[in-house]
């Protein structure tokens, strides 16, 4: 553990490798504990990070997983849309837990803020698409939208009123969409969290830069993954923010040879919630044992995730854009039962070309130790090793904060 630790240096980002889903929130509560500050830094309430910890089940859609270890300062970055009543529905189940994050919780001034309405007009572009992308209807892209046009309402205007700018840029949007937007609730939501947040609101970026001056460690969870970022991901199938680590470190205001380690969160298998190409997608009884078995419906929408296979060349793909130095390979005990596991390694006329790796038939839940895992299991890493050049540091064997190997 010590040496897989001191590997990851000062500045270290977690980044989900396939279509999202892939497990970041239990790595990053695992890591967090040997850090000093935990960061996320784009997206919003999309995501949807799950950690389980003596049994009790945490979901965070905008607090960084890592936010349960007491005393930790929490960062959110620039490059956040941030829907303010689901953030503090977040605290105050955190504060129900047990955990007061607002006095160490610092926003960034210049994140933007996430209407209700943007929702609507999420739902809208849906509709009005011939083919939707199935987002998860959390105004995501009407955020962006709104920051791309330079309309967007951002964190720094909570420090003063900001019932103008709001009611100027939902005036224009109500004309150019037909939405009706009741602009006095939205306000009344305003003042609430500037209620809540008063004094969380700062110049992160000052602040991050202060921390590193200092030494402190700074730990990056990354949202969403590699493959619905909006530059290089499966578009137009993706998510409206940038996923990789290069997004990560923009979203903070960190630069770029500050990050010292990326761990590449993957499962060993794929999934993909939404619309959009999945080739090594499998439906129906392959397909229904490995959504059951991984316990595979979103997190944020509870909607079913379809499953397949890994493709090597994604993997390699995620490599190459974030600069991934080690996996963690999650959920190795969702394919405990499968006879043969399929690996997708190339393509021959635009169909998939596969390997096949022997299963294994045994239980590896819970384990902690690479030695106790079945030969064919340890075999399976080291394939992957073998075809992206990169080492697995951590292999999940369960849900639980404890059911990590952890190799030094
Ligand atoms: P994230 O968005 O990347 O943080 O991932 P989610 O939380 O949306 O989905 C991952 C799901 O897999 C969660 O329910 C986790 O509790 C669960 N999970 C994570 N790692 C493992 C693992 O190694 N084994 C099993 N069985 N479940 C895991
Ligand atoms: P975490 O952080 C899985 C997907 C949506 C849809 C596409 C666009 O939990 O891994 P959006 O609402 O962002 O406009 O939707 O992106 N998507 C995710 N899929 N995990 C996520 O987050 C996701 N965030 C967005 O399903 O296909
Ligand atoms: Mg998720």
């Amino acid at each position: 553990m010590q040496e897989f630790l001191s590997s990851l240096g000062q500045v270290s980002a977690i980044i989900g490798a396939q279509w999202g889903d892939e497990g970041k929130g239990k790595a990053t509560d695992i890591v967090s504990e040997h850090f000093d500050v935990i960061a996320r830094a784009c997206g919003g309430a999309n995501a949807g990070h799950t950690i389980v910890v003596d049994g009790k089940k945490h979901i965070f859609h905008l607090l960084p997983s890592g936010c349960l270890h007491e005393g930790k300062p929490v960062v959110l970055g620039a490059g956040m849309v941030i829907h303010l009543p689901t953030l503090l529905e977040e605290i105050e189940t955190l504060k129900e837990a047990g955990v007061d994050i607002v006095p160490r919780l610092s926003i960034s001034d210049e994140a933007h803020i996430l209407f209700d309405y943007y929702k609507d007009l999420d739902a809208k572009l849906e509709e009005l698409r011939e083919q939707g992308i199935g987002t998860t209807k959390r105004g995501i892209g009407p955020a962006y939208m709104e920051k791309a046009k330079r309309s967007g309402i951002r964190m720094e205007n909570l420090n003063s009123d900001p019932s103008d700018a709001l009611s100027a840029a939902a005036k224009e949007l109500e004309k150019t969409y037909g939405l009706t937007i009741d602009i006095a609730s939205e306000i009344a939501r305003l003042k609430e969290a500037q209620e809540v947040l008063k004094g969380c609101v700062n110049d992160t970026v000052m602040q991050l830069h202060g921390y590193l001056k200092e030494g402190k460690k700074i730990l990056i969870e990354g949202a969403q993954g590699t493959l619905l970022d909006i530059d290089h991901g499966s578009y137009p199938f993706v998510t409206s923010s940038s996923t990789t680590s290069a997004g990560a470190l923009q979203g903070l205001g960190i630069p770029p040879n500050a990050l010292k380690s990326c761990i590449g969160i993957a499962k060993a298998y794929c999934t993909r919630v939404g619309e959009g190409g999945f080739a090594t997608e499998v439906e129906g009884e392959v397909g229904d044992r490995l959504r059951e078995r991984g316990g595979e419906y979103g997190a944020t929408t509870g909607r079913p995730r379809r499953c397949g296979w890994l493709h090597i060349d994604d993997l390699n793909k995620a490599v190459m854009l974030n600069g991934i130095t080690h996996w963690n390979i999650t959920k190795l005990d969702v394919l405990d039962e499968e006879e043969k596991i399929p690996v997708g390694v190339g393509y021959d006329n635009g169909n998939v070309v596969y390997e096949q790796i022997q299963g294994w038939k045994a239980s590896t839940v819970g384990m902690t130790k690479f030695e106790e895992l079945p030969e064919n299991a340890q075999s399976y890493i080291k394939y992957i090793e073998d075809k992206t050049g990169v080492s697995v540091a951590l292999i999940g064997t369960g849900q639980g904060r404890e059911e990590m190997i952890v190799r030094s």
